[in-house]
């Protein structure tokens, strides 16, 4: 797959003024009006895996995007229509800074959307991430994830530390992965895994 990067920028704040690519994949930055887009988009992607009415009722709030989130997401188009998209930032769990002092970031959302699952939107988006992550200096990725995602992120090389409370369901523990990005210490990336075939 050939993917337009250029319409993806790295530093915080810098939009992507280009229209969007006809055909093709391209990976931009998301603006604010979209919000209400993308928040439908990611309750659509939950509710794939077959969680019930009110499960997914329950889980609305913390799906629903500001204007303010909705510009810090990444999106991903395939031939003009938005597939997916993914959101960073500073761990929630540590302030963003771990015990050694490292700075932590978190993927605090990515969904693809149900017609595109299962075509390596997913990775995609995921590899994107990684890479703005690292760009960003972070040591780690922390991500909550759906239990039913745990294969997807196993795969692309996080691995399970522990878990977290659901902000959204009482009582509910979901498995908490960290991707690492930079050695402890050091300022080496580690290869962790192969994230493209
Ligand atoms: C999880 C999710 C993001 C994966 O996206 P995707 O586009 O379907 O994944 P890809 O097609 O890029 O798959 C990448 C790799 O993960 C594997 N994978 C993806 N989903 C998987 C699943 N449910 N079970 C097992 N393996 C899976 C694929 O086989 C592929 O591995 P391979 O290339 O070695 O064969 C997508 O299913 C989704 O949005 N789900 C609903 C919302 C959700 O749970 N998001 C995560 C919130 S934490």
């Amino acid at each position: 797959m050939s993917i337009d990067h250029a319409a993806a920028p790295l530093t915080s704040g810098e939009r992507h003024t280009a229209a969007p690519s006809a055909t093709g994949l391209v990976v931009r930055a998301a603006r604010p009006d979209e919000a209400q887009e993308l928040s439908a988009l990611a309750l659509r992607s939950k509710g794939w895996w077959g969680y019930s009415a009110s499960f997914l009722r329950a889980c609305e709030a913390e799906l629903t995007l500001t204007e303010a989130d909705a510009a810090r997401c990444v999106v991903i188009e395939v031939d003009g229509v938005v597939a997916g998209f993914h959101l960073l930032s500073a761990s929630r769990g540590r302030a963003g800074v771990d015990g050694d002092g490292s700075a932590v970031g978190e993927l605090v959302m990515l969904f693809v959307d149900p017609p595109f699952i299962g075509a390596g939107v997913g990775r995609i988006l995921f590899e994107d991430a990684r890479r703005r992550a690292a760009a960003a200096g972070w040591a780690r990725l922390q991500i909550e994830a759906d239990p039913h995602s745990r294969t997807f992120y196993e795969r692309l090389g996080a691995v399970q530390v522990g878990e977290r409370l659901s902000r959204s369901i009482p009582g509910n523990s979901l498995p908490l992965f960290e991707l690492t990005l930079r050695a402890p210490g050091g300022g080496r990336m580690v290869a962790r895994a192969t994230y493209w075939r």
